[in-house]
């Protein structure tokens, strides 16, 4: 049996001109209220499926999202002879990698500019057939997206990296063995590259500067499941002693957070009211914060089998803030586009610095078409000088509020943007259409169902 993931649409590149069916048409003016739930994280899923190639046996991945990162991973994994199946229950998901002994190098090739976990497999087929064919990335353009810590840590590895026109040729001549590495920046994908790698090295691997994320944290327990032996310690180090074999897993992937403050920003920005259930407040506590100093009201649900937050606008006037995201546990910079619609409501002058993509806030040109007040800047504004102060990259904003908005055209540039999109034409008077939705379906499981449900006014013309 297939799993059902694999149905879902081919997510459209930024650059694809979009056909009519790649739209929503969005009347603003409703607040939104009601529930919606949240499952497993997009940044930890296709990372754990991942992991399961390096399995002697099955692995049950449970709380999974039908989102198209899912279907890529998916295809990608079942080009290596990964077998991938749904499980009993909704949402769990079956990865047999006994019977991996190959690569089909046009069915990888066949999912070039999808996303940017490919990357990610390496370590994993390295260990298991000696090599891997690693065809050019997507993902996001939301800055230039380099790889160059991850081929660093490989080789630090001992992997060899060719780079050909059609993609990364890797090998791995010998048995890998553990080593020191320091990251320049505390990169999430080449933090999980290095866990996903060392883990079946020779020796320990001492990783420095690593990233934190709530969603490597619950990698490190998925590996540590498999029968890897992890310790995180203080200042951003990680050892990993490397094992001779892993097994398979049973996991629940945590919940989605970045989906969960999206939510939590179109409550806001509607004057609405939102329970998503699913949601945590641990891995959350850093939006939770801004979310409060803005002016937004918040109640956390922790009864057995029922977690979840009630996020809602209390009314009256939210609060204009100075905001810099961050690597955790800073403020994610997943949270910052939703973040910044919500802004446009708030009184005053807001400051937002992104820190960690230079060119994430170019999305905001549209905001602006729809009315709102927001200038970009080079500068690092408000914060601590971040990596792109002096490189000559938009990366500040200040936002002046409230502004209404009113309808538009729009083309999503980016999944976090394209969310971000709905909640201005959601907030906005009038119908806007948006295009290019597909990218949206890359980490919010059924959102045309979920804001319906909401009460949103949403028409996908056929
Ligand atoms: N970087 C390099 N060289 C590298 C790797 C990264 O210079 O080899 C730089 C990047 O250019 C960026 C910074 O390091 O400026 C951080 O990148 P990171 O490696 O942390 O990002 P990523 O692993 O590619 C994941 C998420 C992103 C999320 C970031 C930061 C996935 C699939 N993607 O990307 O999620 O923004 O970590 O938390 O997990 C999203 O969900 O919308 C999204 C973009």
């Amino acid at each position: 049996m297939t799993s059902s993931a694999t149905t879902l649409p081919r997510p459209a590149e930024p650059n694809e001109s979009f056909d009519s069916t790649d739209l929503i048409r969005v009347t603003g003016g409703t607040p939104l209220t009601g529930e919606v739930t949240v499952r497993g994280a997009k940044n930890l899923v296709p990372k754990a499926m991942v992991a399961a190639l390096l399995g002697s046996g099955p692995s049950l991945l449970r709380n999974v999202p039908q989102i198209s990162d899912v279907r890529i991973v998916t295809g990608l994994l079942e080009a290596h002879g990964v077998q991938v199946r749904a499980g009993e229950q909704p949402g769990d998901l079956v990865l047999d990698p006994s019977s991996v002994d190959r690569a089909d190098h046009a069915e990888i090739a066949a999912h070039a500019g999808e996303s940017r976990i490919p990357i990610l497999l390496c370590g994993p087929l390295l260990h298991r057939i000696g090599h891997a064919f690693i065809p050019d990335l997507g993902g996001c353009r939301i800055g230039d997206r380099p790889i160059d810590f991850h081929l660093d840590a490989l080789r630090a590895f001992g992997a060899v990296v060719d780079k050909r026109p059609e993609g990364l040729h890797i090998e791995a001549p010998h048995r890998l063995r553990g080593t020191k590495i320091t990251l320049p920046y505390p990169s999430v994908g080449s933090t999980e590259q290095v866990l996903l790698t060392a883990v079946l090295a020779e020796g320990v691997t001492e990783l420095r500067n690593a990233a934190t994320e709530p969603e490597i944290q619950d990698l490190i327990a998925v590996l540590q499941k498999m029968g890897a032996i992890i310790s995180t310690l203080d200042n951003r180090v990680i050892h990993i002693t490397g094992v001779d074999r892993l097994e398979g897993y049973r996991h629940l992937a945590l919940p989605d957070r970045l989906e969960a403050a999206s939510w939590a920003c179109a409550a806001l920005a509607t004057g609405g009211d939102i329970l998503v259930r699913g949601a945590l407040q641990g891995p959350m506590m850093t939006f939770l914060n801004v979310f409060r100093r803005v002016g937004g009201a918040f109640e956390v649900e922790d009864e057995p089998g029922q977690t979840g937050i009630r996020f809602w606008h209390p009314g009256g006037p939210l609060s204009a803030l100075a905001l810099e995201t961050d690597v955790h546990p800073g403020f994610q910079t997943d949270w910052q586009q939703p973040m910044v619609v919500a802004l446009t409501q708030a009184q005053g002058l807001s400051i937002v610095h992104e820190t960690v993509y230079e060119k994430r806030l170019g999305f905001t040109k549209a905001l602006t078409d729809m009315g709102a007040q927001i200038q970009l800047y080079r500068e690092c504004l408000g914060g601590t000088p971040c990596r792109f102060g002096q490189r000559n990259f938009m990366h500040s904003a200040v936002i002046s509020g409230p502004t209404k908005l009113h309808a538009t055209d729009l083309e999503i540039p980016d999944l976090r943007a394209g969310f971000s999109y709905l909640i201005a034409a959601l907030a906005a008077q009038g119908t806007s259409s948006v295009h290019g939705i597909s990218l949206i379906n890359r980490g919010y499981e059924d959102f045309g169902r979920k804001l319906a449900d909401l009460g949103a006014q949403v028409e996908f013309p056929a």
